[in-house]
């Protein structure tokens, strides 16, 4: 048994072995665990006692930082008030309450929320959504979905097969049929050390029209893609390319799927990315931010329009039969208003704008440090592309991730990517210790 001292509860010994980590190296990880035990404002504290300054957010979720009263205290009022109902066929107030909320945030236009609870959930329910509404509107051929190289649309067996991540996909020989991927936009040879989005590359959408030429625009469903990709390792969108993506969906009539997991409820620096680089797409997914990860819960938001072509039938059939127990779950939706609260009090937002130039001032100051081949940003995300190692791809980033850890600070890295999405409470000290965390492992890392 793989076991450890437990130093502050019981049990005194617990064991390693029975939880089957998920992402993890297993093996490689209860080796030597890293155990956090608690979590206050920006800070973590392990097992032993250390403090772990938060660069990531937890899993980019905790926007507002960590131990939120007000949302510990939503969600226990909730559970003693109410601890489940059913929303299939049944309802409560709190859905409503919240789906009303989001649309006031949200980009112009999506104003329908279906619940979920998680971000593989969101995406799996917009892309049968998509299909569901092709056929509603009488356009049944419309099967195909269209997503992106190095793409990340969680693990559900819709979200893996318009992904792009070849590790996440290469174990499972079943992939959704009919499914084509753009090329990712991450492009170091022309746009390395770019600060905000890259000057190069909005041709990158074009591409798409290739794939109507193939297969004719009657037969594509939708287009998904993430406006940021951000757990390959913060790919940004070259200017111009999202509007590029949009004219072309439009044109053609496919509907166009942003997936807003990590960049919704304000990661860069607008509620939603939408927002900040002014492209609407027919369907946005979330969840992690908003419930500021205390509970797990995601959000589907489509147009009017796109519910409206589900509500021709008679009154007493159900119009999409999709839904999870939990959609829309009470004790979820207490913490996700209870969010919001804090969102808007506290103009978190829209923070990720006014901090936007000194952490990517403070990123870009790690440039010369060898074995940085590049640096990207925007609002309050960012990552610092190393060099691999020859024949050891990945080796180089996941030694940087430890040791930043074992030196306080949690950053993630994906292959050589080291990725930071610190929350939105972060403070230009905090950026600072980041930096300089990073910068003395990257610079005593061979
Ligand atoms: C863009 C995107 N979509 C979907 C997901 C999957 O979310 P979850 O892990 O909550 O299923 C993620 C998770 O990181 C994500 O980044």
């Amino acid at each position: 048994m793989t076991s450890m001292q437990h130093p502050t509860d019981t049990p005194q010994n617990i064991s390693l072995d029975e939880f089957w980590m998920p992402f993890t190296a297993n093996r490689q990880f209860k080796a030597r665990p890293r155990l956090l035990e608690s979590a206050e404002g920006m800070f973590y504290t392990d097992v032993e006692g250390r403090q772990i300054l938060d660069g990531t957010s937890g899993l980019w979720c905790c926007n507002a930082g960590h131990g939120r009263r007000e949302i510990a205290e939503a969600v226990s009022k909730q559970i003693g008030r109410m601890d489940f109902a059913p929303s299939f066929q049944m309802g409560h107030p709190l859905p409503f309450q919240l789906a009303e909320r989001l649309v006031d945030i949200a980009p112009k236009g999506l104003n329908r929320v279906f619940f979920t609870n998680s971000g593989s959930e969101s995406v799996d329910t917009a892309l049968k959504v998509a299909l569901a509404y092709q056929r509603a509107r009488g356009q049944g051929t419309r099967t195909r979905l269209i997503g992106r190289e190095l793409g990340y649309h969680g693990v559900g067996f819709g979200g893996m097969s318009v992904g792009g991540m070849v590790n996440n996909r290469k174990a499972y020989s079943v992939q959704l049929p009919g499914v084509d991927h753009l090329p990712h936009t991450l492009d170091i040879e022309r746009n390395a050390f770019s600060r905000g989005l890259p000057k190069q590359g909005a041709e990158l959408a074009e591409p798409l029209e290739r794939l109507v030429a193939l297969h004719g625009a009657e037969n594509i469903a939708a287009v998904i893609v993430e406006p940021m990709s951000g757990s390959a390792g913060v790919i940004l969108p070259p200017q111009g390319y999202l509007k590029r993506l949009r004219e072309i969906t439009a044109k053609h009539d496919i509907l166009l799927i942003f997936d807003e997991v990590i960049t919704g409820f304000g990661r860069v620096g607008e509620p939603f990315a939408a927002q900040r680089w002014d492209v609407t797409p027919d369907i946005m997914t979330t969840a992690k931010g908003l419930t500021n990860g205390a509970i797990p819960m995601g959000a589907v938001f489509v147009s009017e329009q796109i519910q409206d072509a589900f509500m021709e039938g008679p009154e007493p059939l159900i119009e999409l039969f999709h839904g999870y127990t939990y959609s829309g779950h009470p004790v979820a939706a207490a913490a996700a208003l209870a969010t919001l609260d804090i969102y808007a009090r506290d103009g978190l937002l829209t923070r990720a704008r006014e901090l936007e130039i000194y952490w990517q001032e403070a990123l870009h100051s790690l440039k010369d440090l060898h074995h940085v081949i590049d640096i990207r940003n925007t609002g309050l995300v960012g990552a610092v592309h190393l060099a691999s190692r020859d024949g050891a791809p990945g080796a180089r980033g996941y030694e940087v991730f430890e040791a930043c850890f074992w030196d306080g600070l949690m950053v993630r890295c994906s292959g050589d990517i080291i990725a930071m999405a610190p929350p939105l409470i972060t403070e230009k000290t905090h950026v600072d210790r980041i930096i300089e965390t990073l910068g003395n492992v990257i610079r005593r890392t061979h």
